[in-house]
């Protein structure tokens, strides 16, 4: 149950600036100050962030109330991302949060930014709601969890290297592409035109998708996209040699990858939506989630009524996802100690173990789960 009345939430993990006022549900007011100081960089400057934060945070908190039409005496609480994210970024939203609470006694929770990504798209359909497979992929993180409640996550599998938007970011480099990549490679792939009964001119691994095929491997959820990014430039580096240049192929290269990215965050996901009962809703979050071929491939494997994705104001780094989740745990009572501090490996709260063991019945092969209460966070399998 959700804090009945407009709670504030504030995310400066990276390179957003942002605030929202979200009641029940309901995203009142919602600014975002994208920084774009770092284009020129190729990448997130740490130093350069923080600073930036400084400057905006104070408009986009004014703005997103005003958009609200809400005051601070008409507020019930208080939420900011504690982590994970770059340590002097996440400071900045965090302690202003923290002293903004305290002044006027408001309840405040630290909240978790992986957590308010899974938030995001609940907040534009009412459906995605658990239980649900949760794909959360952003320049940070690629995570497969089962959602079975709210605050209770099993995590089947995650990214064992790069996650899915820094192969998108680096592999945009490595082709001249700007930053951030995932736009850049989606654009340049959809300007590869396939000449008629050809095949791909290119093909790039889709890697942990043909060894790991047995439930009972340990790592039959997890992927890895670093090897896919040094695949590419591998072929990037030939192509610069050869009369023409790499120029040319941009737009098949970036196909391709994006080819093989896609294809093995649906069959990941394919692999977790098998083993939980139906309905089986798959909700998607994190910037990646604004790829239109994700989506596309995820609704044409799942069904358009089972895959909710945010919009991609909702799906990149906004406020309202953290405000949405911190409305969550402040309407089940929690507190965070004013002593919180900003932590950029904060582990997600409420992760729940499981073991997966394989049957191998005469049918082929099914899954079994057990689960157990952990307080520690721990990898599953
Ligand atoms: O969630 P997010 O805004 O920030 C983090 O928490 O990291 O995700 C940013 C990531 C970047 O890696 C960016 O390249 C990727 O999301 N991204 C995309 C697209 N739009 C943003 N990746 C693929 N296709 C897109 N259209
Ligand atoms: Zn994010």
């Amino acid at each position: 149950m959700a804090l009945r009345g407009p709670v504030l939430g504030i995310e400066t993990s990276c390179d957003e600036t942002s605030a929202a006022v979200v009641d029940q549900g309901r995203v009142l007011g919602l600014a975002i100050a994208s920084q774009d100081a770092h284009a020129a960089f190729g990448g997130v400057v740490p130093e350069i962030a923080a600073r930036e934060h400084v400057k905006a945070v104070d408009a986009m908190v004014a703005l997103a109330m005003k958009q609200a039409g809400v005051g601070p005496s008409d507020l019930e609480g208080v939420g900011a991302t504690a982590g994970p994210g770059l340590v002097g970024a996440l400071l900045v939203g965090l302690s202003w949060a923290k002293a903004f609470a305290f002044a006027r006694a408001l309840p405040f929770i630290a909240v978790h930014h992986m957590e308010g990504h899974l938030f995001g798209a609940a907040l534009e359909h009412p459906g995605a709601r658990p239980p649900f497979i949760g794909l959360l992929v952003s320049g940070g993180h690629t995570m497969l969890l089962e959602v079975r409640d709210w605050g209770r996550y099993r995590l089947l599998g995650q990214t064992r290297d790069d996650a899915a938007g820094e192969a998108f970011d680096k592999s945009a480099r490595r082709l001249g592409l700007g930053y951030p990549g995932g736009p850049e490679i989606q654009r340049a792939a959809e300007r590869w035109a396939p000449a008629p009964g050809k095949p791909a001119p290119f093909s790039l691994p889709r890697p942990m998708l043909s060894s790991q095929t047995n439930p009972a491997d340990p790592a039959y959820f997890d992927m890895s996209f670093s090897g896919l990014k040094t695949a590419l430039a591998v072929q990037a580096a030939r192509l610069e040699g050869e009369p023409g240049g790499l120029e040319p192929h941009v737009p098949a290269l970036a196909n391709e990858l994006q080819e093989a990215v896609v294809e093995v965050l649906v069959e990941k996901t394919a692999r977790a939506a098998a083993i939980i009962s139906p309905p089986r809703r798959v909700v998607v979050g994190g910037g990646v989630a604004c790829n239109t071929r994700l989506r596309e491939c995820l609704e044409e494997r799942f069904g358009k009524d089972m895959v909710f994705c945010p919009s991609p104001r909702i799906a990149t780094d906004n406020a309202a996802m953290i405000a949405a989740a911190a409305a969550w745990r402040l309407g089940r009572g929690e507190r965070s100690s004013w002593s919180v501090g900003a932590d950029p490996a904060l582990p997600l709260p409420g992760l729940i173990q499981a073991s997966v063991g394989a049957i191998n019945g005469p049918r082929g092969t099914s899954t079994e789960i057990r689960y157990t209460e952990r307080k520690k966070p721990v990898h599953v399998p």
